[in-house]
């Protein structure tokens, strides 16, 4: 059976596996166990029969802004409809926050194009840039894609 349900400290391991397979190939940020731990409450995951094969994290910036991170799946269950579930999990999340905007800075814009979001000029997300990428390695030739989507005011 599949859910997607929120993460618990016990799955601080197998999320920083997850997002750490994909970081070694370049195609987002590590993240250590620990940090995982700090933002955990931020976290949900994706279980299939027991086990945890993806995960994905709403940040909040304040009552008009949020952003998905550390979106991944395994590569077994790639294309399985999984990152797709975890992603309107965290949309409805937002939604029941009454958050207006979720963005997501990402090298797969088509996959959330498909969710409803929208390719938008990155500098439209100011908030990004203070929070992360002063601190990123990449931040002076960043390649990833700034994608935004506007949410109903009321829950769906
Ligand atoms: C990106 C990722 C989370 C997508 O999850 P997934 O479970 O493979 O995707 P899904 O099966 O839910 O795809 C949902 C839809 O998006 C499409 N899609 C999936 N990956 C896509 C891509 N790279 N480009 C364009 N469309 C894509 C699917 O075909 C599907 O379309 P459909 O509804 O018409 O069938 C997953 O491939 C992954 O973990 N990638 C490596 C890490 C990464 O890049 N994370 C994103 C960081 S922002």
């Amino acid at each position: 059976m599949r859910i997607v349900r929120p993460a618990s400290m016990e799955d601080a391991p197998a999320i920083a596996r997850i997002v750490n397979h994909w970081a070694a190939q370049g195609k987002m940020l590590f993240r250590r166990a620990e940090e995982v731990e700090r933002s955990i409450r931020d976290f949900v995951v994706l279980q299939d029969d027991g086990e945890v094969t993806g995960c994905g994290a709403l940040a909040l910036y304040g009552a008009d802004l949020a952003e998905v991170r550390s979106l991944a799946v395994l590569p077994s269950v790639q294309r399985g409809g999984g990152g797709a579930a975890i992603v309107r999990h965290l949309l409805a999340a937002a939604v029941e926050l009454r958050v207006q905007r979720v963005f997501a800075f990402t090298y797969v814009p088509g996959f959330f194009e498909k969710l409803g979001f929208e390719v938008v000029p990155p500098e439209t997300l100011p908030q990004k840039a203070w929070r992360d990428c002063i601190h990123c390695p990449k931040r002076t030739n960043c390649d990833e894609i700034a994608v935004l989507h506007e949410l109903p005011a009321s829950r769906p």
